[in-house]
């Protein structure tokens, strides 16, 4: 495993607008750590897949895609095949197929290289996702579960959103739950060792403030 014990890993994975996004980029700017959502990866994969006309249930094409896709994360600016799809990976068309995308396999298994390599390369990081903890790093020194209210995160993703569509917002979430949670590979699970904050009533620095009370750097 590449992931040595040595590298400032800090895992954090939960489901859908639990916060981590947030947490993470305030969490990686306080330490001066990078930042990684691995979820733009899986969502960049479905993106390209949609904009080539793959069947997204074809594992095989899927995988082409994937192998082949230039990835870039930096600043929170997701830049894919040359082009900045920040905004583009979080359309609902996408938000609909992701789930499927990241049940598969091989193209888990291409994401997770990836990943393990982009930590390497810089010596650490903030990590997001939902298999970060028990999967991708499970030795990371420092591994978190966020949680909180079904209703609390549907509202947050209407904020992020700016739409007044709440039931389909809170559908589409409890649905993209479903899948990761209940899919055969690296399903979302709070992971050995991840300790678990509910931020249903917390706001960013208290919960940030909670995780650097955890632990300490060696
Ligand atoms: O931001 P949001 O919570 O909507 O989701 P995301 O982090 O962008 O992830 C989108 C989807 O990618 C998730 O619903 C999962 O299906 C998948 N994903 C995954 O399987 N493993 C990860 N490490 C990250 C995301």
């Amino acid at each position: 495993m590449s992931n040595s014990t040595n590298e400032k890993i800090i895992a954090i994975d939960g489901p859908a607008g639990s916060g981590k996004s947030t947490i993470a980029k305030a969490l990686a700017k306080k330490l001066n750590l990078d930042y990684l959502d691995t979820g733009a990866m899986y969502r960049a994969v479905s993106f390209i897949s949609i904009q080539q006309n793959i069947d997204v249930l074809d594992e095989k094409k899927v995988l082409a895609i994937a192998k082949e896709m230039d990835f870039n994360f930096e600043d929170g600016i997701c830049v894919v095949n040359g082009f900045d799809a920040t905004r583009d990976i979080r359309g609902s068309e996408v938000t609909r197929v992701v789930s499927v995308v990241a049940a598969m396999p091989t193209v888990r298994q291409e994401m997770v290289d990836r990943q393990r390599l982009w930590v390497k390369e810089k010596g650490g990081g903030v990590v997001e996702g939902r298999d970060i903890g028990s999967v991708v790093f499970p030795k990371a020194k420092v591994k978190v579960y966020l949680t909180a209210s079904e209703e609390v995160r549907a509202e947050r993703r209407i904020e992020q959103e700016e739409t007044l569509d709440a039931s389909r917002v809170a559908d589409s979430i409890r649905k993209r739950d479903e899948a990761d949670k209940g899919r055969l590979n690296s399903p979302l699970v709070r992971s050995e060792g991840a300790i678990e904050i509910d931020t249903s009533l917390m706001g960013v620095e208290e919960t940030i403030e909670e995780i650097l009370g955890l632990f300490k750097w060696k």
